[in-house]
Protein backbone atom coordinates (compact mmCIF):
# COMPACT_ATOMS: atom_id res chain seq x y z
CA UNK A 1 0.00 0.00 0.00
CA UNK A 2 0.93 3.34 -0.80
CA UNK A 3 1.78 5.97 2.14
CA UNK A 4 -1.10 8.46 3.25
CA UNK A 5 -0.41 11.79 1.23
CA UNK A 6 1.41 14.81 3.29
CA UNK A 7 2.25 12.79 6.55
CA UNK A 8 5.81 12.55 6.74
CA UNK A 9 7.44 15.78 7.51
CA UNK A 10 9.84 17.00 4.73
CA UNK A 11 13.49 16.33 5.48
CA UNK A 12 16.48 18.89 4.82
CA UNK A 13 19.87 17.08 3.76
CA UNK A 14 22.80 17.52 6.47
CA UNK A 15 25.39 19.70 5.41
CA UNK A 16 28.72 18.40 5.16
CA UNK A 17 31.23 19.34 7.11
CA UNK A 18 34.88 19.57 5.56
CA UNK A 19 37.07 17.27 7.45
CA UNK A 20 40.28 19.99 6.68
CA UNK A 21 40.62 23.19 5.09
CA UNK A 22 44.34 23.79 3.30
CA UNK A 23 45.58 25.62 1.19
CA UNK A 24 42.66 28.03 0.23
CA UNK A 25 40.60 24.75 0.01
CA UNK A 26 38.26 23.00 1.85
CA UNK A 27 38.38 18.89 1.33
CA UNK A 28 35.60 16.81 2.21
CA UNK A 29 35.73 13.05 2.47
CA UNK A 30 32.15 11.31 1.17
CA UNK A 31 31.95 7.40 1.02
CA UNK A 32 29.21 6.06 -1.08
CA UNK A 33 28.08 2.92 0.42
CA UNK A 34 24.30 1.33 1.50
CA UNK A 35 22.46 2.60 3.60
CA UNK A 36 19.22 0.86 4.98
CA UNK A 37 16.30 4.06 5.06
CA UNK A 38 13.17 4.36 5.70
CA UNK A 39 11.28 5.92 2.82
CA UNK A 40 7.95 3.99 3.22
CA UNK A 41 6.88 4.18 6.72
CA UNK A 42 7.16 0.67 8.24
CA UNK A 43 9.57 -0.41 5.62
CA UNK A 44 13.21 -0.33 5.23
CA UNK A 45 14.94 0.33 1.68
CA UNK A 46 18.32 -0.06 0.73
CA UNK A 47 19.67 2.81 -1.27
CA UNK A 48 23.34 3.13 -2.66
CA UNK A 49 23.96 7.22 -1.03
CA UNK A 50 26.55 9.49 -0.71
CA UNK A 51 27.72 8.78 3.21
CA UNK A 52 25.01 5.73 2.85
CA UNK A 53 21.66 9.03 2.31
CA UNK A 54 19.48 9.38 -0.39
CA UNK A 55 19.24 12.54 -0.81
CA UNK A 56 23.40 13.16 0.12
CA UNK A 57 24.70 15.47 2.30
CA UNK A 58 24.76 18.86 1.02
CA UNK A 59 27.93 20.93 0.28
CA UNK A 60 28.07 24.20 0.95
CA UNK A 61 31.09 25.96 -0.97
CA UNK A 62 31.61 29.23 -1.90
CA UNK A 63 32.02 30.70 -5.04
CA UNK A 64 35.70 31.02 -5.96
CA UNK A 65 36.98 28.58 -3.16
CA UNK A 66 38.63 25.44 -4.37
CA UNK A 67 36.56 22.35 -2.80
CA UNK A 68 37.89 18.72 -3.26
CA UNK A 69 35.24 16.00 -2.81
CA UNK A 70 37.76 12.82 -2.09
CA UNK A 71 34.85 10.25 -2.66
CA UNK A 72 35.49 6.67 -1.65
CA UNK A 73 33.53 3.91 -3.54
CA UNK A 74 32.26 1.17 -0.95
CA UNK A 75 29.73 -0.06 -2.97
CA UNK A 76 29.80 -3.17 -5.25
CA UNK A 77 29.44 -1.43 -8.58
CA UNK A 78 31.71 1.02 -10.53
CA UNK A 79 30.68 4.65 -9.98
CA UNK A 80 31.77 7.98 -11.42
CA UNK A 81 30.61 11.32 -9.60
CA UNK A 82 29.50 14.79 -11.82
CA UNK A 83 29.04 17.94 -10.16
CA UNK A 84 26.08 19.15 -12.28
CA UNK A 85 26.59 23.18 -13.37
CA UNK A 86 30.39 23.36 -12.20
CA UNK A 87 32.97 24.92 -14.06
CA UNK A 88 35.42 22.00 -13.60
CA UNK A 89 38.49 21.14 -15.11
CA UNK A 90 37.87 17.98 -17.57
CA UNK A 91 39.89 15.24 -15.37
CA UNK A 92 36.82 16.04 -12.44
CA UNK A 93 33.81 16.41 -14.31
CA UNK A 94 32.98 12.94 -14.12
CA UNK A 95 33.28 11.72 -17.53
CA UNK A 96 31.26 8.81 -18.23
CA UNK A 97 34.31 5.75 -18.60
CA UNK A 98 36.46 7.47 -15.86
CA UNK A 99 34.87 5.10 -13.75
CA UNK A 100 35.76 4.77 -9.71
CA UNK A 101 35.77 1.10 -8.95
CA UNK A 102 35.02 -0.23 -6.14
CA UNK A 103 37.29 -0.53 -3.08
CA UNK A 104 37.28 -4.00 -2.34
CA UNK A 105 38.11 -4.62 -6.11
CA UNK A 106 41.48 -5.90 -6.57
CA UNK A 107 44.14 -4.70 -9.50
CA UNK A 108 43.29 -7.55 -11.45
CA UNK A 109 39.74 -7.58 -11.18
CA UNK A 110 39.90 -4.05 -12.07
CA UNK A 111 41.69 -4.21 -15.34
CA UNK A 112 39.05 -7.08 -16.22
CA UNK A 113 36.56 -4.70 -15.34
CA UNK A 114 37.70 -1.78 -17.39
CA UNK A 115 38.67 -3.79 -20.95
CA UNK A 116 35.34 -5.31 -20.13
CA UNK A 117 33.27 -2.35 -21.23
CA UNK A 118 33.23 -1.82 -24.72
CA UNK A 119 33.57 1.78 -24.80
CA UNK A 120 35.82 2.34 -21.31
CA UNK A 121 38.87 1.82 -23.45
CA UNK A 122 40.45 5.17 -22.55
CA UNK A 123 38.65 6.43 -19.26
CA UNK A 124 40.85 7.70 -16.49
CA UNK A 125 39.83 4.42 -13.96
CA UNK A 126 40.59 4.23 -10.21
CA UNK A 127 40.21 2.11 -7.53
CA UNK A 128 38.93 2.55 -4.54
CA UNK A 129 39.22 6.61 -3.95
CA UNK A 130 39.39 9.17 -6.12
CA UNK A 131 39.64 13.28 -5.39
CA UNK A 132 37.13 15.51 -7.19
CA UNK A 133 38.88 19.28 -7.40
CA UNK A 134 36.48 22.07 -8.10
CA UNK A 135 37.78 25.21 -8.53
CA UNK A 136 34.54 27.06 -8.58
CA UNK A 137 34.97 29.87 -10.62
CA UNK A 138 31.47 30.66 -11.04
CA UNK A 139 28.52 32.34 -9.61
CA UNK A 140 26.31 31.43 -6.63
CA UNK A 141 23.84 29.08 -8.05
CA UNK A 142 22.08 25.54 -6.83
CA UNK A 143 24.38 22.88 -8.51
CA UNK A 144 23.49 18.88 -7.96
CA UNK A 145 25.76 16.35 -7.93
CA UNK A 146 25.25 12.94 -9.07
CA UNK A 147 26.37 9.24 -10.81
CA UNK A 148 27.09 9.42 -14.30
CA UNK A 149 28.63 6.05 -14.94
CA UNK A 150 28.71 4.78 -18.46
CA UNK A 151 25.00 2.79 -19.22
CA UNK A 152 24.12 3.17 -15.64
CA UNK A 153 23.42 6.46 -14.45
CA UNK A 154 19.90 6.19 -14.50
CA UNK A 155 19.69 2.75 -12.07
CA UNK A 156 22.42 4.38 -10.03
CA UNK A 157 20.69 7.42 -9.15
CA UNK A 158 17.23 5.86 -9.03
CA UNK A 159 19.28 4.08 -6.06
CA UNK A 160 19.94 7.40 -4.55
CA UNK A 161 23.29 8.41 -5.32
CA UNK A 162 22.38 12.39 -5.93
CA UNK A 163 22.60 15.71 -4.10
CA UNK A 164 22.81 19.19 -3.86
CA UNK A 165 26.11 21.70 -4.46
CA UNK A 166 25.15 24.85 -3.18
CA UNK A 167 27.74 27.93 -3.73
CA UNK A 168 26.88 30.81 -2.32
CA UNK A 169 29.30 34.57 -2.87
CA UNK A 170 29.27 38.01 -1.43
CA UNK A 171 26.70 39.52 -3.72
CA UNK A 172 24.09 37.13 -2.79
CA UNK A 173 24.73 37.53 1.11
CA UNK A 174 23.82 41.21 0.53
CA UNK A 175 20.49 40.46 -0.56
CA UNK A 176 17.58 40.48 1.87
CA UNK A 177 16.65 37.31 0.74
CA UNK A 178 15.01 34.48 3.46
CA UNK A 179 17.80 32.70 4.52
CA UNK A 180 18.92 30.10 7.16
CA UNK A 181 15.81 27.54 8.24
CA UNK A 182 13.70 30.07 5.28
CA UNK A 183 16.22 28.71 2.52
CA UNK A 184 15.63 25.09 2.09
CA UNK A 185 16.57 23.02 -0.92
CA UNK A 186 14.02 20.91 -2.78
CA UNK A 187 15.29 17.86 -4.66
CA UNK A 188 11.50 16.40 -6.62
CA UNK A 189 11.59 12.73 -8.01
CA UNK A 190 9.64 9.85 -8.20
CA UNK A 191 10.17 6.33 -7.54
CA UNK A 192 8.75 3.02 -7.69
CA UNK A 193 8.88 0.25 -4.41
CA UNK A 194 8.82 -3.15 -4.44
CA UNK A 195 6.32 -5.22 -1.22
CA UNK A 196 9.32 -5.24 0.92
CA UNK A 197 10.16 -1.73 0.33
CA UNK A 198 13.25 -2.48 -1.97
CA UNK A 199 13.50 0.07 -4.94
CA UNK A 200 11.53 -1.15 -8.00
CA UNK A 201 14.00 -0.10 -11.02
CA UNK A 202 12.10 -1.90 -13.78
CA UNK A 203 14.62 -1.71 -16.96
CA UNK A 204 17.00 -4.21 -16.29
CA UNK A 205 20.91 -4.30 -18.36
CA UNK A 206 22.33 -2.63 -20.85
CA UNK A 207 19.85 -0.44 -22.98
CA UNK A 208 16.02 0.52 -21.63
CA UNK A 209 14.29 0.23 -25.12
CA UNK A 210 11.47 -0.87 -23.47
CA UNK A 211 10.82 2.61 -21.77
CA UNK A 212 11.18 4.92 -24.73
CA UNK A 213 9.97 7.54 -21.92
CA UNK A 214 12.31 6.84 -19.50
CA UNK A 215 11.27 5.29 -16.37
CA UNK A 216 9.02 7.12 -14.33
CA UNK A 217 8.00 5.97 -10.39
CA UNK A 218 4.09 6.17 -8.51
CA UNK A 219 5.39 7.72 -5.48
CA UNK A 220 6.57 11.20 -5.39
CA UNK A 221 9.54 11.96 -3.01
CA UNK A 222 10.84 15.45 -1.75
CA UNK A 223 13.92 15.64 -0.44
CA UNK A 224 13.44 11.68 -0.75
CA UNK A 225 10.42 11.27 1.48
CA UNK A 226 6.91 10.55 0.08
CA UNK A 227 4.83 13.10 -0.55
CA UNK A 228 6.36 15.13 2.48
CA UNK A 229 4.47 18.22 4.86
CA UNK A 230 6.70 20.93 5.86
CA UNK A 231 5.07 23.18 8.70
CA UNK A 232 5.92 27.21 8.22
CA UNK A 233 5.76 30.16 9.20
CA UNK A 234 3.34 33.14 8.20
CA UNK A 235 6.65 34.27 5.93
CA UNK A 236 8.52 34.61 2.83
CA UNK A 237 10.69 31.35 2.00
CA UNK A 238 12.96 30.37 -0.48
CA UNK A 239 13.07 27.16 -1.73
CA UNK A 240 15.15 25.88 -4.40
CA UNK A 241 13.76 23.19 -6.40
CA UNK A 242 15.77 20.76 -8.56
CA UNK A 243 14.14 17.96 -10.71
CA UNK A 244 16.45 15.42 -10.13
CA UNK A 245 13.65 12.56 -11.67
CA UNK A 246 15.10 9.89 -14.07
CA UNK A 247 12.64 11.17 -16.78
CA UNK A 248 9.86 12.69 -15.16
CA UNK A 249 8.88 16.52 -15.68
CA UNK A 250 6.71 18.73 -13.62
CA UNK A 251 4.20 21.61 -14.22
CA UNK A 252 4.04 23.15 -10.72
CA UNK A 253 1.08 24.92 -8.89
CA UNK A 254 0.29 25.97 -6.02
CA UNK A 255 -3.62 24.94 -4.72
CA UNK A 256 -5.08 25.66 -1.16
CA UNK A 257 -7.55 24.21 0.13
CA UNK A 258 -11.48 26.39 -0.65
CA UNK A 259 -8.89 29.18 -2.22
CA UNK A 260 -6.75 30.81 -4.40
CA UNK A 261 -2.84 28.83 -3.81
CA UNK A 262 -0.37 31.71 -3.87
CA UNK A 263 2.47 32.50 -6.72
CA UNK A 264 5.99 31.12 -7.48
CA UNK A 265 8.32 34.47 -7.35
CA UNK A 266 11.53 33.25 -9.93
CA UNK A 267 14.83 34.80 -8.16
CA UNK A 268 17.11 31.94 -10.00
CA UNK A 269 17.79 29.03 -12.38
CA UNK A 270 20.20 26.72 -13.22
CA UNK A 271 23.30 29.29 -13.24
CA UNK A 272 22.38 31.74 -10.46
CA UNK A 273 20.30 34.66 -9.48
CA UNK A 274 18.26 36.34 -12.38
CA UNK A 275 18.67 40.00 -13.11
CA UNK A 276 15.30 40.61 -11.38
CA UNK A 277 12.47 38.51 -9.82
CA UNK A 278 10.02 37.45 -12.20
CA UNK A 279 6.27 36.40 -10.76
CA UNK A 280 5.22 32.95 -12.19
CA UNK A 281 2.04 31.30 -11.80
CA UNK A 282 3.37 27.89 -12.71
CA UNK A 283 6.81 26.48 -13.00
CA UNK A 284 7.77 23.88 -15.50
CA UNK A 285 11.24 21.73 -15.01
CA UNK A 286 12.34 18.96 -16.96
CA UNK A 287 15.29 16.41 -15.51
CA UNK A 288 18.20 18.58 -14.50
CA UNK A 289 16.88 21.45 -14.25
CA UNK A 290 16.62 23.72 -11.08
CA UNK A 291 14.49 26.81 -10.35
CA UNK A 292 14.74 29.44 -7.57
CA UNK A 293 11.16 30.46 -6.44
CA UNK A 294 10.27 32.59 -2.95
CA UNK A 295 6.76 31.68 -1.76
CA UNK A 296 4.98 34.16 0.95
CA UNK A 297 2.79 32.35 3.18
CA UNK A 298 1.96 36.11 4.74
CA UNK A 299 -1.15 36.20 2.93
CA UNK A 300 -2.54 32.82 4.66
CA UNK A 301 -4.63 32.44 7.80
CA UNK A 302 -2.78 30.15 10.02
CA UNK A 303 -4.00 26.65 9.57
CA UNK A 304 -4.16 27.00 5.81
CA UNK A 305 -2.88 23.99 3.91
CA UNK A 306 -1.26 25.26 0.58
CA UNK A 307 -0.56 21.64 -1.53
CA UNK A 308 2.33 22.17 -4.33
CA UNK A 309 0.67 20.17 -7.36
CA UNK A 310 2.36 18.71 -10.68
CA UNK A 311 -0.14 19.33 -13.04
CA UNK A 312 1.17 17.53 -15.81
CA UNK A 313 1.06 13.93 -13.78
CA UNK A 314 -1.80 11.47 -13.49
CA UNK A 315 -3.81 10.53 -10.04
CA UNK A 316 -1.62 10.75 -6.74
CA UNK A 317 1.11 11.90 -9.05
CA UNK A 318 -0.44 15.27 -9.27
CA UNK A 319 0.58 15.98 -5.64
CA UNK A 320 4.03 16.74 -4.39
CA UNK A 321 4.18 17.95 -1.47
CA UNK A 322 1.99 20.23 1.22
CA UNK A 323 2.87 23.48 3.24
CA UNK A 324 1.29 23.99 6.94
CA UNK A 325 1.19 27.43 7.98
CA UNK A 326 0.86 26.96 11.46
CA UNK A 327 2.11 30.14 13.10
CA UNK A 328 2.70 33.81 12.32
CA UNK A 329 6.49 34.92 12.42
CA UNK A 330 8.63 37.93 12.13
CA UNK A 331 10.04 38.29 8.65
CA UNK A 332 12.74 40.75 7.78
CA UNK A 333 13.43 39.81 4.21
CA UNK A 334 12.43 40.99 1.04
CA UNK A 335 12.67 40.47 -2.43
CA UNK A 336 14.90 43.05 -3.87
CA UNK A 337 13.77 44.35 -7.25
CA UNK A 338 17.44 44.08 -8.45
CA UNK A 339 18.78 40.50 -7.77
CA UNK A 340 22.10 41.00 -9.18
CA UNK A 341 24.59 43.87 -11.11
CA UNK A 342 26.63 40.80 -12.37
CA UNK A 343 24.43 39.39 -14.99
CA UNK A 344 26.00 39.61 -18.31
CA UNK A 345 22.98 39.17 -20.70
CA UNK A 346 24.44 37.60 -23.83
CA UNK A 347 23.03 38.86 -27.64
CA UNK A 348 23.89 37.33 -31.19
CA UNK A 349 25.80 38.52 -32.98
CA UNK A 350 26.56 38.13 -36.81
CA UNK A 351 30.39 36.41 -36.65
CA UNK A 352 29.22 33.79 -33.62
CA UNK A 353 29.69 30.34 -35.03
CA UNK A 354 26.77 28.59 -35.30
CA UNK A 355 26.08 24.54 -34.45
CA UNK A 356 23.52 22.19 -34.38
CA UNK A 357 22.78 19.38 -32.46
CA UNK A 358 19.88 16.96 -33.38
CA UNK A 359 18.52 14.28 -30.64
CA UNK A 360 17.03 11.92 -32.07
CA UNK A 361 15.90 7.75 -32.36
CA UNK A 362 17.45 6.70 -35.49
CA UNK A 363 16.05 3.33 -36.55
CA UNK A 364 19.12 0.39 -37.28
CA UNK A 365 16.50 -2.23 -38.05
CA UNK A 366 16.37 -5.78 -36.22
CA UNK A 367 13.69 -4.31 -34.01
CA UNK A 368 16.39 -1.35 -32.62
CA UNK A 369 16.69 2.17 -32.41
CA UNK A 370 19.22 4.07 -31.51
CA UNK A 371 19.57 7.05 -29.15
CA UNK A 372 21.49 9.54 -31.24
CA UNK A 373 22.89 13.19 -31.30
CA UNK A 374 23.30 14.00 -34.86
CA UNK A 375 22.64 10.95 -36.07
CA UNK A 376 25.32 8.67 -34.03
CA UNK A 377 25.25 7.38 -30.68
CA UNK A 378 28.08 8.01 -28.03
CA UNK A 379 31.30 7.21 -28.43
CA UNK A 380 34.50 8.47 -26.41
CA UNK A 381 36.18 9.67 -30.13
CA UNK A 382 33.66 10.97 -31.58
CA UNK A 383 33.99 15.17 -31.35
CA UNK A 384 30.88 16.95 -32.24
CA UNK A 385 32.40 20.38 -31.81
CA UNK A 386 35.61 22.38 -31.00
CA UNK A 387 34.49 25.71 -29.49
CA UNK A 388 37.43 28.26 -28.37
CA UNK A 389 37.57 29.10 -24.75
CA UNK A 390 36.26 32.77 -24.11
CA UNK A 391 34.26 32.55 -27.21
CA UNK A 392 30.51 32.46 -27.62
CA UNK A 393 28.73 30.04 -29.82
CA UNK A 394 25.04 29.96 -31.25
CA UNK A 395 23.76 26.51 -30.51
CA UNK A 396 20.50 25.27 -32.28
CA UNK A 397 19.45 21.83 -30.51
CA UNK A 398 16.50 20.15 -32.64
CA UNK A 399 14.38 16.76 -31.92
CA UNK A 400 11.67 14.61 -32.01
CA UNK A 401 10.72 13.96 -28.90
CA UNK A 402 11.18 15.77 -25.44
CA UNK A 403 14.81 15.92 -24.57
CA UNK A 404 16.02 17.86 -21.51
CA UNK A 405 19.93 19.03 -23.25
CA UNK A 406 22.16 19.54 -20.57
CA UNK A 407 25.64 20.66 -21.31
CA UNK A 408 28.51 19.99 -19.30
CA UNK A 409 31.14 23.11 -18.31
CA UNK A 410 29.31 25.76 -20.29
CA UNK A 411 26.41 27.71 -19.36
CA UNK A 412 24.17 29.64 -22.22
CA UNK A 413 20.90 31.89 -22.47
CA UNK A 414 17.83 30.72 -24.49
CA UNK A 415 17.64 33.46 -27.21
CA UNK A 416 14.40 31.51 -28.85
CA UNK A 417 12.18 28.52 -29.05
CA UNK A 418 10.32 27.49 -32.08
CA UNK A 419 11.36 30.74 -33.22
CA UNK A 420 9.59 32.54 -30.63
CA UNK A 421 10.69 34.03 -27.76
CA UNK A 422 11.77 32.14 -24.76
CA UNK A 423 9.32 30.04 -22.13
CA UNK A 424 9.33 30.97 -18.59
CA UNK A 425 11.37 28.21 -17.64
CA UNK A 426 14.38 29.34 -20.15
CA UNK A 427 15.24 32.34 -18.06
CA UNK A 428 18.62 33.19 -17.16
CA UNK A 429 21.53 31.35 -16.98
CA UNK A 430 21.27 27.87 -18.03
CA UNK A 431 22.74 24.45 -17.99
CA UNK A 432 19.50 22.29 -19.25
CA UNK A 433 16.80 22.93 -21.07
CA UNK A 434 13.69 21.07 -22.38
CA UNK A 435 13.31 20.68 -25.95
CA UNK A 436 10.13 19.10 -26.60
CA UNK A 437 8.79 17.47 -29.76
CA UNK A 438 10.06 18.98 -33.30
CA UNK A 439 10.86 22.13 -31.48
CA UNK A 440 14.29 23.81 -32.33
CA UNK A 441 15.81 25.96 -29.14
CA UNK A 442 18.48 27.83 -29.54
CA UNK A 443 20.69 29.10 -27.29
CA UNK A 444 23.80 31.24 -26.72
CA UNK A 445 26.87 29.64 -24.95
CA UNK A 446 29.75 30.79 -23.49
CA UNK A 447 32.75 28.66 -23.32
CA UNK A 448 34.88 29.78 -20.12
CA UNK A 449 36.84 28.02 -17.75
CA UNK A 450 38.76 25.21 -19.05
CA UNK A 451 39.61 23.63 -21.91
CA UNK A 452 39.45 19.64 -22.49
CA UNK A 453 37.06 17.26 -23.46
CA UNK A 454 33.70 17.67 -22.04
CA UNK A 455 29.92 16.47 -23.33
CA UNK A 456 26.58 17.48 -23.76
CA UNK A 457 23.81 14.85 -23.66
CA UNK A 458 19.95 14.03 -23.02
CA UNK A 459 19.59 14.43 -18.90
CA UNK A 460 16.69 11.78 -19.31
CA UNK A 461 18.46 9.19 -17.02
CA UNK A 462 17.69 6.10 -19.40
CA UNK A 463 17.93 8.16 -22.97
CA UNK A 464 21.60 9.32 -21.44
CA UNK A 465 22.14 5.15 -20.76
CA UNK A 466 21.11 4.27 -24.48
CA UNK A 467 23.98 6.92 -25.83
CA UNK A 468 22.22 9.86 -26.50
CA UNK A 469 25.08 11.75 -25.45
CA UNK A 470 27.87 13.83 -27.59
CA UNK A 471 31.44 14.92 -26.64
CA UNK A 472 32.97 18.56 -27.38
CA UNK A 473 36.28 19.80 -27.15
CA UNK A 474 37.53 23.39 -25.67
CA UNK A 475 40.06 24.21 -27.51
CU1 LIG B 1 23.32 16.06 -14.55
CU2 LIG B 1 25.94 15.04 -17.53
O1 LIG B 1 24.65 15.43 -16.01
CU1 LIG C 1 16.06 12.34 -24.30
Amino acid sequence: PLPKPFGVPLPVPPVARPVRSERGADVYEVEQREGRVEILPGRKTTVWGYDGIFPGPTFAARSGRRTVLQVRNSLTVPTVTHLHGGVTPPESDGYPTDLLLPARCSPGRAREAHSGMASAHEGRVAVGYRDYEYPLPQRAATLWYHDHRMDHSAPQVWRGLAGFFLIGDQEEDRLPLPGGKRDIPLMLCDRSFEEDGSFRYPAHGHGHDAFPDGVLGDVQLVNGAPWPVLEVSATRYRFRLLNASNARRYRLRLGAEGGRGGRFVQIGSDGGLLDAPRPLDTVDMAPGERCDVVLDFAGFPTGSRITLRNTVAEGSMRDVMRFHVVRKARDDSRIPARLTASFDKLTPSKGMPVRAFDFRRTDTGEDRQMWTVNGRPFSTDTVLASPRLGSVERWRFSSDFHHPVHVHLAQFQVVARGGRPPAPADAGWKDTVDVRPYEVVEVLVRFTGYKGRYMLHCHNLEHEDMAMMGNFQVV
